[in-house]
C-alpha cells in the first residue's frame, strides 16, 4: 500500500487522479522510485530501450526458462491510482515475500513493469510488451508518432534517456520465459456483483482502433443556408451514433465500441466545421464477429460521408487479437484460490493486458481482484487492500507451485 501511495503522487493531475503518461516527468519519478525498490530488495533493475523495467530474483539454475511477473505504471488521462500499479508492486512484493521466507526458485522469477500500455500518446496499446517481444522494432518505433507533438516514439524514449538503439539486443526470446502472471484490478463490476474475491481470466479481448478524419467546408454561421452546408462535425455525429448502435446491436457484453477523442476544427461557435478527427475503439473476444462489425463499421462511415456529401478516411492504429490465456496455468491459480478459501469464477477480460502479448511466447494467466462499482480509467478507481492482499497472495502461491 505504501508503494501504491507513492506511485499515486507521480500524477501531472494532483486531485484529480493519476495521469501519467509514458516519458513525462511523471513516468521518471515512478520508474526511478521502482528501480530504488529494487535495489532495496538487493536486486539489480535495467530500463530497456523503450521503458520496460525488468528485474531477476536469481534461481537455482538461471539458464531456465525465467517465470515474470507484474503490470505497467503509465495511465490515461485523469486514471485511477490502480491500474497496473496493482499488479507492478504486487510483483515487487512477491519477490521481497520469497527472499524474506529465504525462497530459492528453481528459474528466476523476473519482475517486469510495461512502459506506454494504454497508448495515450502513441495511438499504440501495448506497445511495451509488443517491444519486448519484439512485435514492436526499431523501424516501427521510428515511424510511430506522438500526438501531442509529433514527435517519434523512439526520439522522444531517446530525449527521455533511453536507449532504442539498444532495444534488439534486449527482445525476449520464447526460450527465456515459461511463464507470464499478472495481477490486476477488474475495471468492471462482475465480481462485486457476484461479491466474489478473485477473478481467473480465460481470455483477453481483442480490438481495433483507428483514427477517423471527417472533411467539409468551413462557411459562416449565419450566412450559410442549411442546404449548402458541408459540416464535418453534424457527419462525425451520425457516424459515431452508428458506431455505437452497431456494438450494441451485437447484443453481447463481450462486444463493445467506443469514441473517445474527438477534435473539431476551426473550434469556432460561429464557424461551420471543416475537418474532424475522432478515435474509435472497437473489441470483442469473438475474433469473426470482430471483423464482420469492423467491415460493417467501416462501411457506414463511408454511407453517411456520401449522404452528407462530406470525405472521409480511417486509418487503423493497432490491433490486437482476442487471445485465449492458458487452461494449464489458470487451473493452477484455481488450485490455489481453493487451497486459500478465496472465492473466484472463470472471466473474460475486456480490457487489453500486456499479458496478451506474452502469451504469444509462453503459457500466461491473469488475475482479476474486484473494483469498487466496477470504475476504472477515472479518479474513483479503487480496490480495497485486503482484496489486493488476496491477489497477491495467490501470485506468491502460484509462483511457488511453479518454481518450488
Ligand atoms: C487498456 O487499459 C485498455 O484496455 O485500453
Ligand atoms: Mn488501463
Ligand atoms: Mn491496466
Amino acid at each position: 500500500m505504501r508503494r501504491i501511495e507513492r506511485l499515486a503522487g507521480f500524477t501531472a493531475t494532483p486531485g484529480k487522479g493519476s495521469t501519467r503518461t509514458t516519458y513525462t516527468p511523471e513516468f521518471r519519478q515512478a520508474l526511478d522510485f521502482l528501480s530504488r525498490e529494487c535495489r532495496a530488495l538487493g536486486l539489480d533493475p535495467v530500463v530497456d530501450g523503450i521503458g520496460n523495467l525488468r528485474c531477476r530474483l536469481p534461481g537455482r539454475d538461471n539458464a531456465a526458462p525465467g517465470v515474470m511477473t507484474g503490470s505497467h505504471i503509465d495511465t490515461v488521462i485523469h486514471g485511477g491510482d490502480y491500474d497496473g500499479v496493482v499488479g507492478s508492486v504486487a510483483a515487487l512484493e512477491v519477490l521481497a515475500v520469497l527472499q524474506e521466507n529465504r525462497f530459492v526458485p528453481a528459474v528466476p522469477v523476473e519482475i517486469v513493469i510495461f512502459a506506454e500500455e494504454e497508448g495515450v500518446t502513441f495511438d499504440l496499446s501495448l506497445a511495451g510488451s509488443k517491444a519486448l517481444v519484439g512485435r514492436m522494432t526499431l523501424a516501427d518505433m521510428k515511424v510511430r508518432t506522438s500526438n501531442t507533438d509529433g514527435r517519434s516514439l523512439y526520439q522522444t524514449a531517446r530525449d527521455f534517456g533511453l536507449d532504442p538503439d539498444g532495444l534488439p539486443q534486449s527482445v525476449l526470446r520464447p526460450a527465456e520465459v515459461s511463464a507470464m502472471i499478472e495481477l490486476h484490478i477488474e475495471q468492471s463490476i462482475a465480481l462485486e456483483h457476484d461479491l466474489l474475491q478473485i477473478g481467473v481470466i480465460e481470455k483477453i479481448a481483442g480490438s481495433f482502433n483507428y483514427v477517423v478524419e471527417v472533411f467539409g467546408t468551413a462557411n459562416h454561421a449565419g450566412a450559410t443556408p442549411m442546404r449548402l452546408r458541408r459540416d464535418a462535425l453534424v457527419g462525425a455525429a451520425l457516424m459515431i451514433q452508428e458506431i455505437e448502435a452497431l456494438a450494441r446491436a451485437e447484443g453481447r457484453d463481450e462486444a463493445v465500441a467506443t469514441v473517445g477523442r474527438l477534435a473539431v476544427a476551426p473550434n469556432a461557435a460561429n464557424v461551420i466545421p471543416n475537418h474532424v478527427s475522432f478515435t474509435f475503439d472497437l473489441r470483442d473476444t469473438d475474433p469473426d464477429r470482430m471483423a464482420e462489425r469492423l467491415a460493417e463499421t467501416l462501411a457506414a462511415l463511408d454511407r453517411i460521408a456520401q449522404v452528407r456529401r462530406l470525405d472521409v478516411t480511417a486509418r487503423r492504429t493497432g490491433t490486437n487479437a482476442p487471445i485465449a490465456l492458458s487452461g494449464i496455468l489458470a487451473d493452477l491459480v484455481e488450485d490455489c484460490a481453493k487451497a486459500r478459501g478465496y472465492s473466484y469464477k472463470r472471466m473474460h477480460s475486456g480490457a487489453l493486458h500486456d499479458t496478451a502479448v506474452l502469451a504469444e511466447l509462453a503459457p500466461s494467466c491473469m488475475i482479476f481482484v474486484p473494483s469498487r462499482d466496477g470504475r476504472s480509467h477515472a479518479p474513483e478507481e479503487f480496490t480495497d487492500p485486503e482484496e489486493i492482499r488476496r491477489g497477491v497472495q495467490l501470485v506468491v502461491d502460484t509462483i511457488v507451485k511453479l518454481t518450488g
